[in-house]
């Protein structure tokens, strides 16, 4: 059986290497620790066994590994100001080789090239059609582990005590673009470049909804309630949060989720 907990100690032994009382870190640790188990828990549900549900949880336990160098480097968890940080990650993991710090025993005998592949594309915006059907099953549910997260920590944690220094200078529109609005109606991710706003940055991030594969996933995210958050009108006080267009289009997009879902948000 896979050692979880010594792999969760060189996770951690590795990560207190840096900055502790820097607050990316600190939330970084907590996100790995949560997708990991996430991805344990996705790959339990959809009927995977043994050693393959301890590699789903290992790989949410490795996915960002790169952040802590990123953090330390540029001070900003923003890949287009700095680096690719799953690329990075799968980088220090196998040319750095601190992959050799963690047990093995237990783990699949293919382990090794799906856990490089699925690391690389955990941020890409959709996988590549070549993938073979198991190495695409590992990645899918990593992806749907680090994004049942992602929304807790937007939901949940002030910009700057998340991402970091940011050069970017958003315009406040006063609604989102018809582009954008078409990736709504679409179904699908927003690509960064068509993001200007940061009411655009809060459409996008809610569309990554769109993007999950598996039925537990989306179960998941319902019940955790930070997509609804993310969703809702007002804030805790009653308090209208957006404008009046903006709010139109925030509906159109829970209503959309909902259809893609089949269930009401
Ligand atoms: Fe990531």
């Amino acid at each position: 059986m896979y050692n979880r907990e010594q792999a969760k100690d060189v996770f951690l032994r590795y990560a207190e290497q840096y900055d502790m009382q820097n607050i990316l870190i600190r939330h970084k640790v907590e996100h790995t620790i949560r997708v990991a188990e996430l991805s344990g828990r996705y790959a339990k549900a959809l009927g995977m066994v043994g050693e393959d549900t301890d590699f789903a949880w290992f790989l949410g336990l490795l996915h960002d590994i790169g952040r802590f160098e990123q953090a330390r480097r540029y001070g900003t968890f923003v890949d287009s100001q700095s680096a690719d940080h799953a690329e990075l990650s799968a980088d220090i993991l196998f040319q750095e080789e601190l992959i050799d710090r963690f047990p093995k025993e237990g783990l699949p005998g293919d382990w090794r090239i799906i856990a490089e592949t699925a690391i690389r594309l955990h941020n890409k915006l959709t996988l590549p059609e070549t993938l073979d059907s198991r190495t695409r099953r590992f990645a899918e549910i990593l992806r749907d582990a680090d994004k049942t997260d992602i929304f807790r920590v937007i939901a949940s944690i002030p910009f700057e005590d998340r991402v970091g220094s940011s050069r970017a200078s958003f315009t406040e529109t006063e609604e989102a673009s018809p582009e954008v609005m078409a990736c709504v109606l679409e179904h699908r991710c927003v690509p960064s470049g068509i993001r200007h706003s940061r009411f655009e940055g809060h459409i996008s991030h809610c569309c990554m909804a769109f993007e999950l594969v598996f039925e537990i996933s989306r179960r998941t995210v319902k019940e955790e309630g930070w997509l609804g958050m993310l969703l809702a009108e007002t804030d805790a006080e009653g308090k209208q949060i957006w404008t009046d267009r903006q709010t139109e289009q925030l509906c159109v997009l829970r209503q959309e989720i909902g259809k893609a879902w089949g269930v009401l948000l």
